[in-house]
């Protein structure tokens, strides 16, 4: 095990530092951003079943529920297709109204997940096409779904999951700008701008881990005794907010709750005192000047401000109380820069704590049971 760890404590931290890689691995072949290609055969060979989708449905559980809401920020703003994203467990228990004019994309990690499998099920016999995108090959779910990808993150043995969600985020990335640039809603010079970006992501990827390790790590030693966290990003950095208070909750069992930041003022900015941590995805993209309120918000009630900001910023941070920069990206592929220093947040927390990391109680790497 000692040698399947690679030199690393815990799978998770292996994992988490094998993610410039694992992006690498997802798009390799497939996004050849200099000729303006994204290949992905199992995909592309149906391409005209999600032209023609009057809707697509992302069905998941956990974290790969949180990619799905990324995919749907993302399939909405590039391709123009309404998009629900549900959680596997309530959808096949409500009698969705679903049919042959809607596109069902399943993401799961293991392929194995029950409630999942049981989503694609009810879809599938009520018509419509289902795309599945997982990692672990020949899984249940990748050998039922109509078609679909593989995330080709490599084995994940951590359970809370972390090198698989940027690859699920990769993956919908590609699917979205490819599908935009196909149906007429992204234009050229947007459709090269998006993918020459994204093929910078596993570099600065590699820039977030090399740079923010040590001031993660002394932000984890501040806080391995709190009770409560919050994680609040708006846009496309509210599911990151969600992942990071999931990771948090898994691994290191603090309470944590993930907001959109604009919703804060309808509840759980009554928590906030000066013992409440609030972890603040604040890129300089999107509404930044809207999430820089927000902690002017958080700070006027004395909270403590740990903000997830991009290099060179000096409004967040010069209010913050403690600072993890990022490089700057665009705003779809932002979530998987923010989502790097959050996992290793959860990770060091969790050490502190003296936690399980790997095998945390109660939860199981996939869940084949209901
Ligand atoms: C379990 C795991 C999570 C995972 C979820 C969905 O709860 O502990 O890490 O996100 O199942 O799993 P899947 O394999 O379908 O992505």
């Amino acid at each position: 095990e000692q040698i399947e760890k690679g030199g690393y404590q815990h799978f998770m931290l292996k994992e988490i530092f094998e993610q410039p890689k694992s992006i690498l691995d997802t798009m390799r072949g497939r996004l050849l951003a200099e000729e303006g290609i994204i290949k992905m055969a199992g995909i592309w060979d149906h391409l005209e079943r999600l032209t023609n989708a009057e809707r697509i449905i992302i069905i998941a559980c956990g974290t790969s529920w949180h990619a799905g809401l990324i995919g749907e920020y993302l399939i909405e703003e590039f391709a123009r297709v309404p998009v629900e994203v549900e959680y596997a467990s309530e959808f096949r228990y409500r009698d969705p109204i679903i049919s042959s004019k809607d596109v069902v994309i399943a993401i799961s990690q293991s392929g194995e997940t029950a409630d999942t499998m049981a989503a694609i099920k009810l879809a599938k016999e009520r018509g419509a096409f289902v795309f599945g995108i997982c990692n672990v090959v020949d899984s249940s779910i990748a050998r039922y779904t109509d078609a679909g990808a593989y995330t080709h993150a490599g084995p994940e043995i951590g359970v809370a999951s972390t090198k698989a969600f940027t690859a699920q985020l990769t993956i919908l990335s590609l699917i979205a700008i490819k599908l935009g640039n196909h149906n007429g809603n992204l234009g050229k010079a947007d459709f090269m701008r998006l993918i020459t970006e994204l093929e910078s992501i596993p570099k600065k990827v590699e820039e977030v881990l090399n740079s923010v390790d040590e001031v993660v790590k002394g932000i984890a030693k501040k806080f391995a005794d709190a009770t409560n966290f919050l994680y609040l990003g708006r846009g496309y950095n509210f599911p990151a907010a969600l992942e990071g208070a999931l990771k948090l909750k898994e691994i290191s069992y603090i309470h944590a709750e993930g907001y959109p930041a604009a919703e804060m003022k309808h509840g759980p900015i009554a928590l906030i005192d000066e013992n409440m941590p609030i972890v603040i995805i604040a890129p300089k993209v999107g509404h930044y000047d809207k999430i820089v309120s927000n902690v002017q918000e958080i700070k006027a009630r004395k909270g403590i401000v740990i903000a997830v900001i991009n290099k060179g910023d000096t409004q967040v941070a010069a209010m913050a109380d403690y600072i993890i920069e990022i490089p700057e990206t665009s705003e779809c592929f932002s979530p998987i820069l923010a989502s790097v220093p959050l996992q290793l947040l959860s990770y060091y927390i969790a050490v502190e704590r003296g936690a399980n990391v790997d095998q945390p109680r109660n939860l199981a790497k996939s869940v084949t049971v209901e």
